[in-house]
């Protein structure tokens, strides 16, 4: 067995292939990166500028929102399996989460409670606009990014979202 760590989370995983995303942040496998070649990027000192500063505390907010809103659709799943992917992807949103607050040296805010669809069908619908609203703005945030870390980043975030719309649409 090996040891891989994220380049953007900076979360260990162990096992002994790559895996093709980050288990934890579900960053793609050319972020996983064996033991002592990683420098995670949540794990360096980045100075940035305003810009970056308000993109990334959007990306705050739209991480945490959609935490709680997979939390909600767990809740409504018909199915056990249905139910653990939803967990999964809240925990991955909470994961982006954890790595802004991390980047700008904040606490973690508190956001609104939100609410989901009793309908699964009308949920997985959700998640797919939801998904697409965050990729396409990472991918935004990632070209107006100065920073090379932030630039890095963004485009982690936005691969991850995409690879999420993935996942959702077969369901459908
Ligand atoms: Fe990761
Ligand atoms: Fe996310």
């Amino acid at each position: 067995m090996k040891t891989y760590i994220c380049q953007i989370c900076g979360d260990a995983y162990l096992g002994e292939e790559k895996p093709k995303n980050c288990p934890f942040c579900g960053a793609r496998e050319n972020f996983m990166k064996l033991g002592a070649e990683a420098n995670p990027i949540v794990n360096q000192k980045t100075e940035v500028n305003d810009l970056s500063g308000r993109n990334l505390e959007e990306a705050l907010g739209l991480e945490l929102r959609a935490n709680l809103i997979y939390l909600c659709m767990a809740g409504k799943a018909k199915t056990y399996a249905v139910q653990a992917m939803f967990k999964r992807l809240a925990k991955v949103e909470l994961e982006h989460a954890v790595i802004v607050t991390k980047i700008l040296g904040i606490a973690m805010p508190t956001v609104e409670n939100q609410t989901c669809s009793e309908d699964e069908v009308e949920n997985f619908k959700q998640t797919i606009s939801l998904e697409e609203h965050a990729s396409g703005i990472y991918a935004q945030f990632a070209q107006e990014a100065e920073e090379q870390n932030i630039k890095i980043l963004f485009t982690a975030l936005n691969q991850a979202e995409m690879d999420h719309i993935e996942l959702i649409k077969r369901y459908l």
